[in-house]
Parts: structure tokens; sequence; C-alpha cells
């Protein structure tokens, strides 16, 4: 599994021949990807994970998957989708995706309703990744280990304000039992700027590691 920070909420997973992006948003122009994009996952109808799914389609006409709210109105849109809820799981080419709780709100950007916000665990036939969304720290979080394979990494908010901030999630990465967590949701904007380093080393502080990715940094996980 390859995971390449798009910036904000944005990420390129790519695992075997499946690439999937994650809550297209990209303020700074559209990023070059190489690939053909066959599955957008959204956590949510904030404008700040949307914005771009449009001009991502024009060229990729992939599928989109989300809520069952979220993935109505894009399927409203004339493109292909797959509705789920909360607590549900699907398989797919590239693993098994479920839909789990996130506490946040959701609207789309005109204002209307978009459902309850989600986040998504994702299992491929080696890893296991959380894709937590925009959340605060919530004990739902505990039930993760409980019903998924060991986590491999997990992708969460640390950009306070509108989500959890870095501190609690240190201790969202107890309640998933994964130390290896990779940052999103901060730095976007100035409500959500953190100092790496102060960051950093509050996870080493309890061995664990956070990776506060650049743009365009792509890992192996
Ligand atoms: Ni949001
Ligand atoms: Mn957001």
């Amino acid at each position: 599994m390859k995971l390449t920070f798009l910036g904000h909420s944005s990420f390129l997973i790519t695992i075997g021949s499946s690439n999937l992006l994650v809550d297209p948003f990209f303020p700074n122009g559209m990023p070059q990807l190489e690939c053909k994009v066959d599955y957008i996952l959204l956590t949510h109808g904030h404008q700040d994970h949307i914005n771009n799914v449009d001009d991502i389609q024009s060229n990729h006409q992939a599928t989109v998957i989300s809520t069952y709210e979220v993935a109505t109105y894009f399927i409203n849109k004339g493109y292909k989708g797959i509705q789920m809820n909360h607590g549900g799981d699907i398989d797919l080419p590239f693993g098994n995706l479920k839909l789990v709780n996130a506490v946040h709100s959701s609207s789309f950007p005109d204002g209307k309703y978009a459902g309850n916000p989600c986040g998504f665990v994702l299992t491929s036939a080696d890893k296991c990744l959380y894709i937590a969304g925009d959340t605060a720290l919530t004990y739902d979080m505990k039930l993760i280990p409980m019903t998924s394979e060991k986590l491999d990494a997990a992708i969460l908010p640390i950009g306070n304000r509108f989500t959890m901030g870095y501190k609690d999630a240190r201790i969202a990465s107890d309640f998933i039992e994964c130390d290896k967590i990779i940052a999103c949701h901060f730095n976007t904007f100035p409500p959500l700027e953190v100092d790496k380093d102060e960051v950093t080393s509050y996870f080493a502080e309890k061995g664990k590691s956070i990776l506060l990715l650049d743009i365009n940094q792509q890992i192996d996980l």
C-alpha cells in the first residue's frame, strides 16, 4: 500500500492496480496524478473535502464511495457511486472497506444536509489503514481494534478548531491501538497551524510516531 499526501486531508492510496483518492481539496492547484483514479472516498460534504471532485471526475470517471447522502449527491450528478452507511463494509477489488463513525458535522457547500460524517477502515490483503476523517476524539474509536485487523497506520486530523488537535490525537492513537500516525487537516489555513517539531516530540514522548508529510510526499506502508 502506497500513500501520497496531496494536502489538507487528501491522499492518494495505491493498492496493487487500484488507486483511491481521499477527500480531494486542492486550494493550491490540481496535483499531477500519473495514474487513473478508480475510487474517490469522501468522509463528509464539507467544501474542504469535496471541492475538487468534479475536476478529478472530468478525467477519471471514478466511483465515489461515501455515506448514503454524499454518494447520492454525486450519483445525481451522473457519476458512478457506492452508497454506504455507518457500520457497514463492502468487498472491493482492492480489499474491504468499512464505514465508521466520526464526530463532526456534514453539509454541502450550499448548506444542504449531507448526512453524518464518517471515517473508513481499509483492509487490503496485507495492510490495514484507518482514515478518521474530520472528527473529535471519541470513545467510538475503541471499537476499531475490536472489529478490524491490527492497524498498520492511521490518518488522524491534528489541526484543532474544527477537529481534534494533536494532543487528543495522541489519545486517539491509544484508543485505536496504533502507534504509527499520519497527520492530516493541519497548516492549510491559519486556524489549523501546528508546530511540526512540537507535534512530533509530543508523540515521541510516548514512543509513538507521527508523520506530518509534505505535499506530494509518498510513503510505503
Ligand atoms: Ni469538515
Ligand atoms: Mn475539514
